[in-house]
């Protein structure tokens, strides 16, 4: 009998560390299941942080059936690239990338039988249809921000933006079904922060998300007690179990900094709060001084990652203050990158200030680690929500940055409320990992996923 190709997928993530990180972890599950992957970076990504990574990518690289390949995303070399100009690089890779990707599908050598694009990314729906090739969306954000984003019409007909001003923020807002009494104004995505409803990023996600039911699936990097329907994430916990013998580390733009291990195992158990605040969002020096004294304040140890370009301002202004470097090596540690999911199961760390990134966010749960939410943008607003009120894993600072709150907030979590948060948070952590493990919803729903793949190559 002739041998039969394996399944061939093209897998296209976003531009991001969140958005990368999690879609190469469903490509390594899926190549581990037999299906061949074509995983695709810009160019200024792959240049700017594949090339330079030090760890965590290279080993993707290994990986046989895996191969990753780059693609313009029709910017200008020296265009600014940073969250602020999301709507710029979503034009540009909706006009640069149809071609390609016909191309590249089509290529009768290595014919493609799957597209999973990220889900903001409607050009290739459109490709996989003219070319007649399933494609499903892969969400990199949570259900609860997915469905906000897609309420946004609604609640933009209903009058209910713009948000007027800061007296205005607790406002409760009613046109996003099923979140009627919680969600104020400032839960909501960052983009809704404008003054005019019609702003183009506010309608980008409006559209994209919207466009997103035109995909033959959507999958959700999220779990059944956590958010609802059907789910197949955290990937990270289906690495672990469906290929322990391997290490699964995040990756960034910056060396990791093991240094960190050595300190916290000479620190008490569950004593230190872990600070980070993602790959992507910046704060003021003003800002970091504040949380630097509410760390200080709190009397607790405190690991904090301070990533090169994570102060805002120009030259000098950007530095580390140095009363910061000083007085931190009393009880604190400061590192540029950290392995941060060796750091979330270490038995010194008892919480974590978050900015609510979803990765972050969902790698925080899979280690029953409570939470203090200070989020930045995008989806990590209406997250910080649903972990304080909805799932109260933790506590929502979102808007905050006095030294009080912080030092507050870091005793209410650390010592005051510890128990609470803890049950609450370890209670999370068994749901999730019974249903990833074998035998469970989330290990059922990614066999099948795996199962209907290859199911298109026959
Ligand atoms: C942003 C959005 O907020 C997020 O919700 C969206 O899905 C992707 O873009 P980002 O700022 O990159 O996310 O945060 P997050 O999604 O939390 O991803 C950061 C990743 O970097 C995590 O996987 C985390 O483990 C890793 N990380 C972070 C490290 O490995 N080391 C560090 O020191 C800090």
């Amino acid at each position: 009998m002739e041998k039969q190709d394996p399944a061939h997928v093209v897998i296209f993530p976003l531009p991001g560390v969140g958005h990368v990180n999690s879609m190469l972890k469903l490509a390594e599950l899926l190549s581990h299941a037999g299906i061949k992957i074509t995983f695709l970076n810009t160019e200024y990504y792959y240049d700017r942080v594949i090339r330079h990574s030090s760890d965590g990518f290279s080993r993707y690289m290994q990986i046989p059936g895996l191969q990753l390949k780059t693609v313009t995303d029709g910017l200008p070399k020296d265009h600014p690239r940073t969250p602020d100009k999301f709507t710029e690089l979503i034009d540009s890779l909706n006009l640069a990338i149809p071609p390609l990707l016909k191309e590249m599908v089509t290529d009768s050598n290595s014919p493609v039988n799957y597209i999973i694009a990220d889900g903001y990314m409607s050009h290739a729906i459109d490709v996989a249809r003219e070319v007649g090739i399933s494609i499903i969306y892969f969400c990199t954000v949570s259900a609860c921000a997915f469905w906000s984003f897609h309420c946004i019409p609604n609640i933009i007909i209903a009058g209910e933006l713009p948000i007027k001003g800061t007296e205005d923020m607790d406002r409760l807002i009613t046109n996003v079904t099923g979140m009627e009494g919680f969600l104020r104004c400032r839960d909501l995505p960052s983009f809704c922060r404008v003054n005019n409803p019609m702003d183009p990023q506010l309608l980008l996600f409006a559209r994209e998300t919207r466009l997103s039911v035109r995909a033959y699936g959507l999958i959700l990097n999220t779990f059944e007690d956590l958010e609802g329907p059907i789910f197949i994430g955290p990937l990270n916990a289906h690495l672990k179990v469906r290929i322990p013998e391997k290490t699964h580390s995040s990756s960034g733009l910056w060396k990791v900094d093991r240094s960190c291990i050595a300190w916290l195992d000479k620190q008490p158990k569950q004593s230190v709060i872990y600070v980070s605040f993602g790959s992507d969002a910046v704060m003021s020096r003003d800002q970091l001084i504040e949380f630097y004294y509410g760390l200080v304040n709190s009397k607790n140890g405190f690991l904090w990652v301070i990533r090169p370009d994570l102060i805002s301002g120009k030259d000098g202004e950007s530095q580390i203050p140095e009363e910061v470097v000083e007085a931190t090596k009393e009880r604190g540690y400061i590192a540029g990158w950290v392995p941060q999911e060796e750091v979330l199961a270490h038995k010194a760390v008892g919480g974590f200030l978050i900015h609510c990134g979803w990765n972050s966010t969902l790698e925080s749960i899979m280690a029953g680690m409570p939470m203090i939410c200070w989020p930045s943008f995008a989806d990590q607003q209406i997250n910080s929500r649903f972990v304080d009120e909805v799932w109260k894993l933790g506590l929502d600072i979102k808007d905050l940055f006095d030294r009080n709150i912080v030092e507050k907030a870091v005793n209410d979590l650390m010592v005051k409320r510890k128990e609470e948060f803890m049950e609450s948070a370890d209670q999370m952590a068994n749901l999730a990992k019974k249903s990833v493990n074998e035998g469970g919803s989330l290990y059922c729903n990614l066999d099948r996923l795996v199962k209907d793949i290859k199911m298109m190559s026959l």
